[in-house]
């Protein structure tokens, strides 16, 4: 559930009317509920209870400063994967005893900066991060908390572009070499190992791959214990999908079942890391419509979003719910053949210079008109994160509603603030 919701015939965050905001601040703009993040934030909260875990938003879904501040208020602590994201979480207040850094690149710089911060754990990726990490520990004359990533070798059934979990990929140690590379950590000076971790992908609708992975990463703990390790804390990385058009997705509480099937009567500390089912339903892409053209085989809405501003459905063909934010008059998305002739079938795209800057093609809409705000939902997540500047288009504006009122939480940043960054090199200014 999420509260973007019709209310007196207008699209609302929470009480504030959609427009009101596009009024304000102009199209496109992404807008985010803080009541919908507290709701799924509360939603895992209360799925573990029974089996506790340190809940670690992923950062990287939605890392504005007042989306991570929202949830650190409630508890949250932080899945960070770069030296950008650290900086993020500590700014926004997340306790640093709270936040993990995952990634396979991390550079000698960022993993100082996360032994500066005095962070729970790093999550190590590789033979020769291990080694950069004992060496700048040792250089600081301390010891880090480490768990290493394993690769579970498991395919999640997900879109191949966020598949992490299987031998293939680039993530994680190969779980049959865990034994081997823990003996080496052990040995190395500043390595203090704490645990393990797996993520084995994003947006899997199905639990099977969680439980295996689960299964493979509980076996392998308690040979690393015989082993003589002090595995005290396993991290189960992110990865629970959500509903983009309806499709089934599995609720908090099912996948805690899952971790209470796996986990429950062991003295674990658990940490996981959802980034998708905490913003995703928690923010939308607001767009007006620029023109409706009448193509040779089909009619575009082309709207003033863009691939720029949510890559998703060019780069893994996601399909996001799009809606006008005035209510259609009842019947105009009725299903009989007469009102479904009358219906457009009708593809909506971006007015970038690219056939993939396609939100959605054939899709049923009630007519729409140039001038019409237009919503793009399950946004929160990736959304923002991910944009980019392509066809000199501006970083849209983020607003945060909370309730009756609402804030911009980052400003547009338009080509003028780009240009402050540019130059000619010398030889062309000297001429
Ligand atoms: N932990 C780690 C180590 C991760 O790599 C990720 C996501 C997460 C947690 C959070 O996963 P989530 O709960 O959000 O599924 N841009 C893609 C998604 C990429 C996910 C990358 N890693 C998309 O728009 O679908």
């Amino acid at each position: 559930m999420d509260h973007f919701q019709y209310k007196d015939g207008r699209l609302s965050a929470e009480d504030v009317p959609l427009s009101d905001i596009a009024e304000a601040v102009g199209t496109p703009f992404y807008c985010y509920s803080t009541a919908t993040l507290e709701r799924h934030y509360h939603a895992f909260a209360e799925a573990f209870r029974k089996i506790p875990v340190t809940i670690c938003y992923a950062v990287k879904a939605n890392p504005n400063i007042s989306v991570v501040r929202t949830l650190a208020d409630l508890g949250a602590g932080a899945d960070v994967v770069s030296g950008g994201e650290l900086k993020r979480a500590l700014t926004a207040g997340v306790d640093p005893a709270r936040i993990v850094f995952s990634g396979i690149g991390k550079t000698r710089d960022e993993l100082a900066q996360a032994l500066d911060a005095r962070i729970l754990q790093v999550n190590v990726e590789s033979e020769p991060e291990l080694e950069a990490l004992s060496e700048v520990a040792v250089s600081k004359g301390t010891e880090v908390a480490v768990a290493v990533r394993v690769n579970p070798d498991i395919d999640a059934g997900t879109h191949e572009k966020i598949t992490t979990g299987k031998r293939e990929n680039k993530f994680g140690i190969e779980w049959t070499r865990a034994h081997e590379v823990y003996a080496r950590a052990a040995k190395m000076p500043g390595i203090r190992i704490e645990g393990a971790a797996v993520h084995i992908g994003s947006q899997i609708l199905d639990l099977t791959p969680f439980r295996t992975a689960y299964l493979r990463l509980r076996d392998l703990a308690a040979m690393l214990r015989a082993d003589g390790h002090d595995i005290k804390r396993l991290d189960l990385g992110g990865g629970l999908g959500i509903s983009y058009e309806g499709e089934l997705a599995p609720s908090p509480s099912d996948y805690a079942a899952v971790v209470g099937d796996v986990f429950g009567g062991h003295d674990y500390d658990l940490v996981i890391e959802p980034g998708r089912a905490i913003a995703g339903n928690a923010g939308v892409l607001v767009s007006r419509v620029t023109y409706i053209k009448e193509g040779a085989t089909r009619r575009f809405v082309i709207l003033d979003a863009a691939m720029n501003d949510l890559m998703r459905p060019s780069l893994y063909g996601a399909r996001h719910a799009i809606e006008p934010v005035v209510e259609p008059v009842t019947g105009e998305m009725a299903e009989d053949a007469d009102m479904l002739e009358q219906i457009d079938l009708v593809d909506v795209v971006g007015p970038i210079c690219e056939t993939g800057d396609t939100f959605t093609r054939g899709v049923r809409m009630p007519p729409v008109a140039a001038g019409d705000l237009m919503v793009i939902r399950t946004a929160g997540a990736y959304g923002a994160a991910m944009a980019s500047l392509y066809n000199s288009r501006s970083l849209v504006p983020e607003v945060m509603v909370r309730g009756n009122r609402f804030s911009v939480v980052r400003e547009r940043i338009d080509t003028d603030d780009i240009l402050t960054h540019e130059s000619l090199p010398i030889w062309i200014e000297d001429s």
